[in-house]
């Protein structure tokens, strides 16, 4: 089997969201399945989801993405908090919640090389909640290293939130297997 590069992206795709894929991103930002692990916890209605999807438009420290298979849409990935200067930034996604179990892992393997490639980060942190054991084991499945320290902060609802941070640098995801397995 011949080697594949970080860039070698065959299957799964990343591109611009653009103001036709509001209606369909709000579906899924408030579906349950999705929500129940935001730290903006409420339904978001189409007035709001418009006016920050407006405020973000000329914010060069954000990018947000539509992740596409065979040009179906399968999810949202962010990157917020880019720091040209240290070269991080923090990564967000969602897939489909209609999708079936195992289209995740090819989501934020796209992503991952979407960040360390085409944005040419040195970094990418996350932010976890505690209670979100499926992504808790991905981050380490993809090689994150797991701040000791929980932090918590407080949600849209008055609740206290506990999360876990995790970084991962491009010498790790380069280093480790995942991003040469086919996505
Ligand atoms: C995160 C998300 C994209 C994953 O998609 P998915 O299709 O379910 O993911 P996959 O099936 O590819 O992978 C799930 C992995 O977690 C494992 N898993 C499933 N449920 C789990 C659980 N309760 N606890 C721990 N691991 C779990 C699966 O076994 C699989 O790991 P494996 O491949 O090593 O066996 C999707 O669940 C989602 O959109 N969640 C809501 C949004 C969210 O939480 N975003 C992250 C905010 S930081």
């Amino acid at each position: 089997m011949s080697e594949r590069t970080p860039c070698d992206n065959t299957k799964t795709t990343l591109r611009p969201m653009t103001e036709a894929d509001l209606a369909m991103v709000r579906v899924w930002r408030n579906d349950p399945a999705v929500r129940q692990f935001m730290f903006t916890q409420h339904d978001i209605n189409a007035e709001e989801h418009r006016c920050w999807f407006t405020g973000i438009a000329d914010d060069q420290t954000k990018r947000f993405l539509i992740a596409l298979v065979d040009g179906t849409p399968i999810g949202m990935v962010s990157f917020t908090h880019i720091d040209a200067t240290s070269g991080s930034a923090e990564w967000g996604f969602y897939k489909d919640p209609g999708l079936p179990t195992g289209t995740g892992i090819h989501l934020l393997q796209a992503a991952l090389v979407y960040g360390f490639t085409n944005l040419a980060l040195r970094q990418i942190d996350s932010r976890v909640l505690c209670t979100n054991s499926k992504v808790l084991h991905l981050h380490h499945k993809l090689s994150f290293r797991k701040d000791e320290s929980v932090a918590v902060l407080q949600n849209d609802c008055g609740d206290a939130i506990s999360y876990c941070v995790f970084h991962l640098s491009r010498e790790q995801w380069t280093r480790s297997a995942n991003h040469l397995t086919e996505y």
